[in-house]
């Protein structure tokens, strides 16, 4: 997709849509909605007016309504974009709105749009609005290029929809911070086109995208955006003693792939600056092993690499967005399968640090894998780490499909993520991640187990295995099991993966650079 900023009169723009984001300003909830445009343009709010006093458009989020040949504009039809309760008005609202511009574009085969920035004192009567140019124009940018996928790759019938060009338009006004605006522009390219990249790994069949696979696409990504990548697989696995992660794969006739890619800034940081690591589990399917999981739901398991796919696609942003700090990440990829030569609920194995787990549950694999990957890090130097995994069902029993887990063992590097969640747009709620939950993963056989004692709390459980791992390094576990695969198409965003996580954990990498 093409997408272009332009300073200028809305009004005057020759293109097949034109859409103007509008809000609700009533506050009295039992009293009419008052839809207002968020234009000072008097040649739209007039060809809007009769459709706005009609009372058929509430802009409530999400919700559009076309007139065609506006009377004053050049533009062939003009979309009017819902944002919702004007007090709510958020970057994260404008994401949507311009994702909703985007999908009902699509639906109409419309293939090039133009969008109208907000602007933030648009008529006298409108609500004054505190949106910084930079996030707006980022948060616009970013929806129109998430809501730009359909995932009907695989179908014969597949539409090959999308849009080839989208034009940004912002007033004569705006021009005074046209630099702030352009930069917000760049970034929400940047961001999408990670974030993006995350969701099409993510869509891939566990047949598709196998370790291996997984290893080749990360490598021909690294070459692109002149990151450094090794790839090892089975054997660099067992010399480096990673026996937590070669349990889990050895059951496989995949060989895994242990990925890692180093993003070195271009003037070396201090000897005592801080170096990131990103550890992803990519489980590329995960059948559950010996404690096979149930044939209901199961091939939802070809997603258990979203947390890879995650840290890759934010690794895509950060060799483009040059942060001056030094960034790691590592990828633990196997695949989790029923075989002779699987690993068992009973068996004893050695992690990398030495510690020993008692294996309860082989479906609890994705600790393991990591168990390796964040000691792994600290060995290659990494001084603050971050995980994405998609750990537990337990997750979505205790936040649902709308907030994704967040644990930590050190309050300050909790905060500095959650910060980025304002700038990112995501939803995030922190759970306790505490000592007094050591005793759910003790063992009697070996140092702990690989499962919580009972299944009360079985996000924390998991939480509290990686925190072993991690140790005494400032670290912070995401757990994004509800949170990866959109079940719900929305008029934003397609059903399917979500590349969830992908703009926090870049705004976490950015809030170290100077
Ligand atoms: N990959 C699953 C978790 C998962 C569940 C991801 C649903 C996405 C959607 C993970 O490996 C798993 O099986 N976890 C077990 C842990 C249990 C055996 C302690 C679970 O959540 O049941
Ligand atoms: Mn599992
Ligand atoms: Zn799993």
């Amino acid at each position: 997709m093409d997408t272009k900023l332009l300073f200028g009169k809305a009004e005057s723009l020759a293109t097949p849509v034109l859409a103007i984001f509008a809000v609700d300003r009533q506050t009295d909830k039992n009293a009419e909605p008052q839809p207002t445009l968020l234009t000072a343009s008097t040649e739209i709010q007039t060809a809007a007016r009769t459709l706005l006093a009609s009372g058929e458009f509430k802009a409530a989020l999400g919700e559009v309504a076309l007139l065609h040949t506006p009377a004053g504009l050049k533009a062939e039809r003009l979309l009017l974009v819902g944002l919702g309760k004007a007090k709510d008005l958020s970057p994260g609202a404008l994401r949507k709105g311009a994702g909703t511009a985007v999908r009902a574009a699509l639906a109409r085969a419309v293939r090039s749009l133009a969008v109208a920035l907000p602007e933030t004192n648009p008529a006298p009567q409108a609500p004054s609005v505190e949106l910084l140019p930079a996030l707006t124009t980022r948060a616009i940018v970013e929806g129109a290029e998430l809501a730009d996928l359909d995932w009907d790759t695989y179908r014969s019938d597949r539409k090959d929809r999308a849009v080839d060009s989208i034009t940004l338009i912002a007033s004569e006004a705006a021009r005074k911070t046209q630099i702030e605006t352009q930069l917000g522009f760049d970034e929400g390219r940047i961001v999408a086109a990670a974030q993006n990249f995350a969701r099409s790994l993510v869509n891939e069949p566990g047949n598709v995208l196998t370790p291996t696979e997984l290893g080749v696409r990360t490598t021909a990504m690294c070459d692109e955006a002149g990151l450094k990548c090794a790839v090892y697989s089975s054997e660099k696995i067992q010399e480096l003693k990673m026996g937590a992660l070669w349990a889990v794969a050895k059951g496989s006739a995949e060989p895994p792939a242990l990925i890692v890619m180093t993003y070195q800034p271009e003037t070396a940081p201090a000897a005592d600056a801080p170096v990131l690591g990103l550890v992803g589990k990519g489980i590329t399917f995960d059948t559950g092993g010996i404690s096979i999981k149930p044939a209901d739901g199961m091939e939802k398991m070809k997603y258990d690499m979203a947390g890879a796919a995650a840290m890759i696609g934010a690794m895509h942003a950060i060799a483009r967005l040059k942060p001056t700090v030094k960034v790691i990440s590592i990828i633990c990829s196997a695949e989790n399968m029923p075989d002779g030569r699987s690993y068992k609920p009973g068996d004893v194995i050695t992690a990398m640090s030495g510690k020993t787990i008692e294996v309860v549950n082989t479906d609890a694999e994705g600790r393991l894998v990591l168990a390796d990957g964040l000691h792994y890090a600290k060995t290659l130097g990494c001084t603050r780490l971050i995980d994405a995994a998609t750990l537990t069902g337990a997750v979505s029993i205790a936040l649902g499909a709308l907030n994704y887990g967040v644990f930590s063992n050190d309050d300050a590097t909790c905060e500095q993520f959650m910060r980025g969640l304002a700038v990112s747009g995501e939803k995030a709620w922190r759970l306790p991640c505490t000592d007094d939950y050591r005793d759910h993963i003790k063992s009697e056989i070996a140092d702990i187990m690989n499962t919580g004692k009972n299944r009360y709390g079985g996000a924390i459980s998991g939480a509290m295995f990686l925190k072993e791992f991690a140790g005494e390094t400032p670290w912070v576990h995401l757990d994004i099991a509800g949170t990866a695969w959109n079940e719900e198409k929305k008029p934003w965003i397609a059903y399917g993966p979500s590349g969830v996580a992908v703009r926090s954990i870049i705004e976490w990498v950015r809030s170290y650079s100077a």
